[in-house]
């Protein structure tokens, strides 16, 4: 038996956000119901964000009502406060995720409030989620380098993370947001973070920006992580980390734990369809 890998498909929600153009609710649906016939189990459609910031995911709601849903799929979207919380609760989302940074230059730009104040946020969506019985991801972002702030201590990464492990999300995705990450600087990350926090609650989350992300990705399964987020077709990037480009594309995902021997159970010719529809979207 092949030891099983997890693809956790955030095109739908980090490969869209960032578009320059309005995606029409009827392709993100098309997209999703897509990839929910990939094989693929978990997949973020959306997130529940001020549409001030984000006017691309304006339409969350609509897109959780419109979906046909596959039973065997865990559909998630981004909260980042408890209104956020509450969207997604009514749209009846299997899962939700609360994201913070571990630099203070990102936390500003992407959530306007320090990392403390962040986690304040977070107090009231995870009573809200142990309530309702809705398991929450955390994220960690600029777990390499930010954009505003530089290099970020692996110490600092590992202090955030065992947080959100200890407020209660049953795994910490740690993206490398813009990224900057190299085999170098991903290991000393990870060097320090594994002492503390174990594999089996973290993810990687590698943007492809110099075109390293598949040695990261195999570099992280070597140190034992067996959950990856990707984008099919690479989509994406983030609208408020400039330079960050799209998501590891799920299939170079698969290529990297099929050619290490791990199993993932995603279906090659099934993707082709949601890789169309994304190639459609970005032109
Ligand atoms: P704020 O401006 O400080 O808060 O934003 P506010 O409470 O003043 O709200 C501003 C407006 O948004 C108000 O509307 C609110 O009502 C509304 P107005 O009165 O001006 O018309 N509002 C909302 N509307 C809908 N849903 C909500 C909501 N909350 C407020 N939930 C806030 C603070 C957190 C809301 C804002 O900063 C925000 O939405 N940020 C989200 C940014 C984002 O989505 N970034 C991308 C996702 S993170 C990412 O990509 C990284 C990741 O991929 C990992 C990695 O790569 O590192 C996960
Ligand atoms: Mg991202």
């Amino acid at each position: 038996m092949t030891e099983r890998v997890t693809i956790f498909e955030v095109g739908p929600r980090d490969g869209l956000q960032s578009l320059g153009l309005q995606v029409p609710t009827e392709t993100k649906v098309a997209l999703i119901e897509a990839l929910s016939r990939t094989g693929l189990t978990k997949i973020e459609a959306t997130s529940f964000v001020s549409p001030r910031w984000v006017p691309q995911m304006a339409d969350a709601a609509e897109v959780m009502a419109q979906i046909t849903r596959i039973p065997a799929v865990c559909y998630s979207a981004l909260t980042p406060n408890l209104r956020g919380m509450e969207g997604a609760i009514a749209a009846r989302c299997d899962e939700v995720a609360i994201f913070a940074s571990a630099s203070e230059g990102f936390s500003r730009a992407n959530l306007n409030c320090s990392i403390e104040e962040s986690f304040e946020r977070f107090t009231p969506i995870m009573e809200r989620a142990r309530e309702v019985g809705i398991p929450v991801r955390g994220y960690l972002s600029a777990v390499i380098a930010c954009p505003y702030d530089g290099g970020v201590a692996p110490q600092t990464v590992t202090r955030w993370t065992a947080k959100l492990l200890e407020i209660g999300c049953y795994e910490v995705s740690l993206g490398d947001t813009i990224g900057a990450g190299t085999v170098e600087t991903l290991d000393a990350m990870l060097d320090v973070l594994l002492d503390e926090c174990p594999t089996d609650k973290l993810a990687g989350h590698f943007h492809d920006t110099h075109g390293n992300a598949r040695e990261l990705v195999a570099t992280a399964l070597e140190r034992g992580l067996r959950t990856f987020d990707a984008s099919v077709a690479g989509l994406g990037g983030c609208p408020y980390a400039p330079g960050s480009r799209g998501n590891i594309d799920t299939r170079l995902v698969m290529e990297v734990l099929e050619a290490q021997g791990f199993s993932h159970g995603v279906d090659r010719d099934a993707l082709v369809q949601a890789e169309q529809i994304a190639q459609g979207i970005v032109g």
